[in-house]
C-alpha cells in the first residue's frame, strides 16, 4: 500500500508505522524531510503571530504532525531508531528556532509599522489656538468701573432675582404707581421679580451701611422688551454717593468727569430735567452726538444729543426706608445703560447683536 502523499498529515501518520516497517529507513527519512519542508513552507506564508502559533501547535503540539510521527519511532528496529531519532530531533530544533525567528520578525515588522503610523512630522506648522477676547459689553463695563474706582467708588454686586420691595417699594414706587408701567417687569411671583434696574442696590447698600456711602453696582437687568434697541437682558451700572453736604454740584462734577474720561475731554454734555420716583430733582445726561458733532443725524434723531444716563439727588422718601436722616445727609444717584454706550461708541444699530454670540461680530472689538 503506497504511502498517501496527501498534505493531510494525520492520515499519513496513521499509515506511517506500517509503511516504515515495510519500506525501511530511507522512506522514513524521506518522510521526515518532506514534513519538515512542508511545515517550513507553511511557516513562510504566515504573517501574524497567531498564525505562527497555529503552525507550532499543528506541528510541534501534543497532537502535532511531527510529535505524532516521533511517537511512532518505537515501531522501528533498534538500530534505525537512533539515526532517525537524531534526524527527528534536529528537525524539531530547527522548527523551534524558525518559529521563534518568525515570531520575532513579525514583532519587529509590527513595531516598525506602528512607528510609521504614529510618525510625527515636527516640521509641520503648529495649530493655532484661537485666543478669545473680552465681550464688548464687558469691555465697556470694565472701562466704566475703572473710571469710578479711580474716583473712590467701591464696587458692589447684588441679586438679579430681586424682591419687589427692593426693586420698587423702597425706591418710592408703591404698588399701583404709574412708574411701574415704565419698566415692563418679569414677575417670578407677586413679591419676586427679575430686577428691572440696578437701583435696588442703592437700598440694599444703605440698609447695611451708615453714611458716607460711595458705591457703584454693575450688573444685568431684565425687562420684557425686545426690538433693535431693547433686549430683555441688558446691563447697567448704578452709582450712589451719600454723605454730609452733598449737592447737585457734586452730581454734575462727578458725572462730568466720567463723561470726559469715557468719551474724551472735549465732549460736551448737558443735564436735562427729568423724573424718577427715587430722585428729586432728577436729570438725564446727554452728550453731544459724536457722530455728527451736534449738527443732527440719524443716530441722534437730529437732536445733536445722545442720552446716556439717568440721575438725581436721592429722594428723602428713600432715606426713610433705610433709616438715614435726610436732615443730616444728602446724596446723588445715577444709572447708566452699558449697551447703549457700547452701541453709541461702536455705531451698532441692533442691540441683539451683542447676545447672538456670532464670532464674526464679537471678533471686531
Ligand atoms: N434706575 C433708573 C433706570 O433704570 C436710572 C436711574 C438710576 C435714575 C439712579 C436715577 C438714579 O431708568
Amino acid at each position: 500500500m503506497p504511502f498517501p502523499r496527501s498534505p493531510r498529515w494525520p492520515k499519513s501518520v496513521v499509515g506511517w508505522a506500517v509503511d516504515s516497517r515495510q519500506k525501511g529507513v530511507p522512506f522514513v527519512r524521506e518522510e521526515l524531510r518532506r514534513l519538515h519542508k512542508e511545515i517550513l513552507a507553511t511557516l513562510s506564508q504566515v504573517s501574524t503571530e497567531k498564525e505562527v502559533s497555529e503552525v507550532r501547535v499543528k506541528s510541534l503540539g501534543r497532537k502535532g504532525t511531527l510529535t505524532q510521527l516521533l511517537k511512532r519511532l518505537g515501531s522501528l528496529p533498534e538500530a534505525d531508531r537512533r539515526e532517525i531519532g537524531r534526524l527527528a530531533n534536529e528537525i524539531k530544533e530547527d522548527l523551534e528556532r524558525r518559529i521563534e525567528e518568525a515570531i520575532s520578525h513579525i514583532r519587529e515588522r509590527e513595531r516598525k509599522e506602528a512607528l510609521e503610523r504614529e510618525r510625527i512630522d515636527v516640521t509641520l506648522p503648529g495649530r493655532r489656538i484661537p485666543v478669545g477676547t473680552k465681550h464688548p459689553i464687558t469691555q465697556i463695563l470694565d472701562e466704566v468701573i475703572d473710571i469710578f474706582s479711580r474716583l473712590g467708588f467701591e464696587v458692589v454686586e447684588g441679586p438679579e432675582v430681586e424682591l419687589d420691595y427692593y426693586n420698587f417699594e423702597a425706591l418710592n414706587i408703591p404698588k399701583g404707581h404709574p412708574a411701574r408701567e415704565m419698566q415692563a417687569t418679569f414677575f417670578i411671583s407677586d413679591e419676586v421679580v427679575l430686577r428691572t434696574h440696578t437701583s435696588p442696590m442703592q437700598v440694599r447698600t444703605m440698609e447695611k451701611k451708615r453714611p458716607p456711602v460711595r458705591m457703584i453696582c454693575p450688573g444685568a437687568v431684565y425687562r420684557c422688551d425686545s426690538d433693535p434697541t431693547h433686549s430683555p437682558m441688558f446691563h447697567q451700572v448704578e452709582g450712589l454717593l451719600v454723605d454730609r453736604g452733598i449737592t447737585f454740584a457734586d452730581l454734575k462734577g462727578v458725572l462730568t468727569v466720567f463723561v470726559h474720561q469715557m468719551f474724551g475731554e472735549k465732549t460736551k454734555l448737558r443735564f436735562r430735567p427729568s423724573f424718577f420716583p427715587f430722585t428729586e430733582p432728577s436729570a438725564e445726561v446727554d452728550i453731544e452726538c459724536f457722530i455728527c458733532g451736534g449738527i443732527g443725524c440719524g443716530v441722534c434723531s437730529n437732536t445733536g444729543w445722545l442720552e446716556i444716563l439717568g440721575s438725581g439727588m436721592v429722594d428723602p422718601a428713600v432715606y426713610e426706608f433705610v433709616n438715614y436722616d435726610p436732615e443730616e445727609v444728602t446724596g446723588f444717584a445715577f444709572g447708566l445703560g452699558i449697551e447703549r454706550i457700547a452701541m453709541l461708541k461702536y455705531g451698532i444699530h441692533d442691540i441683539r447683536l451683542f447676545f447672538m454670540n456670532d464670532l464674526r461680530f464679537l471678533k471686531q472689538f
